[in-house]
């Protein structure tokens, strides 16, 4: 994928990933690009508050002073993203590769990992179908956890599950039973609820979470029973050992 230069004069679209929130982690590839191209585009929730991705680099693009292009979309995960959202996304990303500016869509962590940039590629190549492509790799935020937790991920020979979220307990305990490690996306309350009342399931002092790692905002807990509603944050994660 890493095929861009010299298109007809149409610019090229990169997918950079960002990292897991400290600044710090930014590649120097990532770093040299964002500052190099005509726009920065990142999906943003309709509910006001800042793209997490773009709060990552916003300091480092004062001086760059690229078009920032917001893909709105809800931030309530039972209401379904409009299709018409990409399409619409795609038209104002392509107007500007064809008038010769590189587009950068920025994404936390990786952006090969459970991001939207294939989404927007998939809908700019639909407008743009020779479109020169680069995927730039971002520190992930399962890496950065499993750093934060003082803990290998996974040793030789171990097998790892990554889960986006869970599909009910059952599912996730079958992960469990299947994986020496188990890392699960998107924590919520309920979840939380759920595996701490689950004695049984003997998960007591293998699960780790960790909250919005490499930042100001990191927290590391070891004993998910004490964890407490302030703790959650969307941009947090379990590690479970088998
Ligand atoms: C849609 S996924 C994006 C994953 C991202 N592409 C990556 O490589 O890390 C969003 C989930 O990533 C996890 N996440 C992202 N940043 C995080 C961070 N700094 N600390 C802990 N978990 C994080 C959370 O579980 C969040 O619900």
């Amino acid at each position: 994928m890493t095929t861009i230069g010299g298109n007809n004069g149409i610019g090229g679209f990169y997918g950079i990933g960002v990292g897991p929130g400290d600044p710090e982690l930014l590649t120097i590839k990532a770093h040299k690009k964002l500052q190099d191209v005509a726009v920065i585009c990142f999906t943003q929730l309709d509910d006001g508050q800042e793209s997490y991705a773009l709060s990552v680099v916003r300091g480092i693009l004062e001086a760059a002073n690229p078009v920032f292009l917001a893909i709105t979309i809800p931030s309530d995960d039972d209401t379904p993203i409009d299709p018409q959202t990409w399409d619409d996304a795609a038209q104002e990303v392509s107007r500007h590769l064809r008038n010769g500016g590189d587009v950068a869509f920025i994404t936390e962590g990786d952006p090969m990992l459970y991001s939207e940039f294939f989404q927007v590629l998939g809908s700019v190549k639909a407008v743009v179908p020779d479109l020169d492509v680069e995927v730039i790799p971002g520190v992930s935020s399962v890496m950065a956890a499993a750093a934060s937790s003082g803990m290998p991920l996974v040793t030789h020979g171990q097998r790892l599950t990554i889960l986006p979220r869970v599909y009910g307990i059952d599912d996730l305990m079958e992960a469990i039973a299947n994986s020496d490690t188990t890392v699960l996306m998107e924590v919520d309350r309920e979840l939380l609820q759920a595996l701490a009342s689950r004695e049984k399931l003997g998960l007591s002092g293998k699960a780790t979470f960790v909250r919005q790692a490499s930042t100001a905002r990191e927290n590391v807990v070891e004993d998910i029973s004490k964890l407490e509603a302030e703790d959650l944050d969307y941009f947090s994660l379990l590690i479970i050992k088998r």
